[in-house]
């Protein structure tokens, strides 16, 4: 049984459907990544679409992936070596079923990509592929080199623009999903970009709003990544699932005052060499696949080796890489690295670990079925089982791919039998607070800071406990007062998903896959071997 908590108001905002500007549609989709985009499409051939994201629709983790989209296309590859892979990786916590699922239909649903105009590399003709930690076959595929995110969105993204029948909407900032009396979900409110409030009342709601990196102080992941819709499913009722497993990338650009950038792990996967302050190799002393070793072990041994070597980074070494191959293959790192004056076939390039991929997130079954009716989840703002503890590299953009079809799939399922839009009448009226007001900028980065120094990398009781008591205090002072913008619901909402994260990592007494516990480093199947679930009381 989930256990439930009560200290979240259910909504952020005042709702009056009396006054506020409505319009209706058959399905919703929040988000618009892989996931977002792909579930639009499916959606689309069963009825009206809106497609809602409160950046433009460049502005999320997909368009940043560079790596790549894993599937099985050789034929000395096999689905039992990804299956096996995945589940190995995963701990002992994945889904079993969804394993399969995705594995299996991922070699369709890349044909289709392909043919929707992403321009996957290619060698003598057949897709190129290469390999990342954890896999034991060369499947990860890539477009425009290190800008597979972006060449799969803009596919995606220009096939929606040509869809008859979906309404985009960038620039809408979704604060709350809407709940009826029997805890249906039917639609949502958020702030357009006129700075009016507009309700969508939708037969089918599809939640795709991605990860919550920007928890971190640290992190690879654009600023939207606050964890918005993993908060509204929370205020809304929803299970949320394995919110302690947060992976952190092992290599991201680490320059003082800079931006972090991610620098992919495809280039260890093709030969780079981790070395640290004094210039020595180290991987070898933490794991017998040296660079190639699960993210969560090279993570670990780069801040053990920045520990020992008081420094704040370490390095990676491509100095051996034939430089127009690395231009022609890397080409964003390219420009990166030259921006920054790194000569790659001179110069080390300094990195360190990051926040990069939210594992947990709101409950789904192998149907994208949240436990609330009427919404549906998929992509990174999903927990469906496929990572289990920890995740595959480049597994989660296949995972937003399959989840996003199954999502449009069974959000048309449900408007199909009969739960169309309609006007409900919800008139919700929020009392002012008169508790003092925080600085909501001073709040966000002392979180970030907080959540990267007491539940980052390695964790231990004592941290957590404090981080949890930190969060509870300023929630006293932010939770209860009525913002008018987006920057002030981000804080709330990064509130509220930073407890979660801190509650469940306190709970899961043991190590496993990205969770670390200093004082608990063993793996405890006894107590352990299951997700620790969490949801708001409602009602
Ligand atoms: O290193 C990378 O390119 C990241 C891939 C991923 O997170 O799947």
């Amino acid at each position: 049984m989930p256990t439930r908590q009560a200290e979240i108001r259910r909504y952020l905002t005042g709702v009056d459907t009396t006054t506020t500007q409505q319009v209706f549609t058959d399905f919703l989709v929040i988000g618009a990544g892989i996931a977002g985009l792909r579930a639009a499409l499916e959606a689309a051939r069963h009825g009206s679409v809106m497609l809602v994201c409160k950046g433009t629709f460049s502005d999320s983790n997909t368009w940043n992936a560079q790596g790549g989209i894993a599937a099985v296309l050789a034929d000395e590859d096999s689905f039992d070596s990804h299956i096996a892979d995945t589940l190995a990786t995963g701990c002992g916590l994945c889904e079993r079923g969804v394993v399969e699922r995705v594995v299996k239909e991922a070699p369709a649903l890349i044909e289709e990509l392909d043919a929707w105009g992403t321009a996957f590399d290619r060698v003598d003709g057949q897709i190129d592929a290469t390999r990342e930690g954890g896999h034991s076959h060369a499947r990860v595929i890539h477009a425009r080199g290190d800008s597979t995110g972006r060449g799969i969105a803009e596919a995606l993204f220009s096939k929606v623009r040509q869809a008859a029948g979906i309404h985009v909407m960038e620039n809408f900032f979704t604060i709350d999903l809407l709940t009826d009396a029997d805890n249906i979900c039917i639609g949502a409110i958020g702030l357009k970009a006129s700075g009016s409030l507009q309700i969508i009342w939708a037969g089918a709601t599809i939640l795709a709003t991605g990860g919550a990196g920007r928890l971190y102080r640290e992190s690879t992941n654009p600023d939207c990544a606050t964890g918005d819709g993993l908060a509204m499913a929370y205020r809304a009722g929803a299970v949320l699932r394995d919110m302690e497993f947060m992976q952190f990338h092992p290599t991201t650009l680490y320059i003082a005052g800079a931006s972090r950038a991610l620098i992919t792990e495809t280039l260890r996967g093709e030969g780079a060499i981790l070395r640290d302050a004094a210039g020595q190799p180290f991987m070898n002393e933490y794991h017998p696949d040296a660079e190639l070793a699960p993210r969560d072990v090279v993570s670990r041994a780069i801040l053990d080796r920045m520990l020992k070597t008081k420094t704040t980074h370490v390095y990676l070494d491509i100095r051996h890489f034939d430089k127009a191959h690395f231009r022609r293959r890397f080409p964003l790192i390219s420009e990166l690295c030259e921006s920054f004056d790194i000569d790659v076939s001179a110069d080390l390039i300094p990195v360190r670990p990051s926040a990069h991929y939210m594992i947990g997130g709101v409950k789904v079954d192998l149907h994208a079925a949240t436990t609330i009716p009427g919404l549906f989840a998929c992509g990174e703002a999903a927990s469906t089982g496929l990572h289990g503890a920890n995740r595959l590299g480049s597994n989660s953009l296949l995972e937003g791919l399959v989840f996003g079809k199954v999502a449009g799939q069974s959000a048309a399922t449900w408007v199909r039998d009969g739960h169309r839009a309609r006007h409900h009448r919800i008139e919700i009226e929020i009392p002012v607070s008169d508790r003092s007001r925080l600085d909501a900028e001073d709040v966000r980065n002392s979180l970030r800071a907080l959540m990267w120094r007491n539940v980052g990398i390695t964790r231990q009781a004592q941290p957590l406990i404090e981080a949890q008591e930190i969060i509870r205090f300023w929630q006293r002072y932010v939770m209860d007062k009525v913002f008018t913008t987006p920057f002030g619901w981000e804080c709330q909402n990064m509130l509220t998903v930073a407890l979660l994260m801190a509650q469940s990592a306190d709970r899961r007494q043991e190590s496993r896959g990205v969770h670390f516990r200093q004082d608990y480093p063993g793996r405890n199947d006894a107590d352990f071997a299951r997700h620790i679930e969490l949801c708001r009381e409602t009602g």
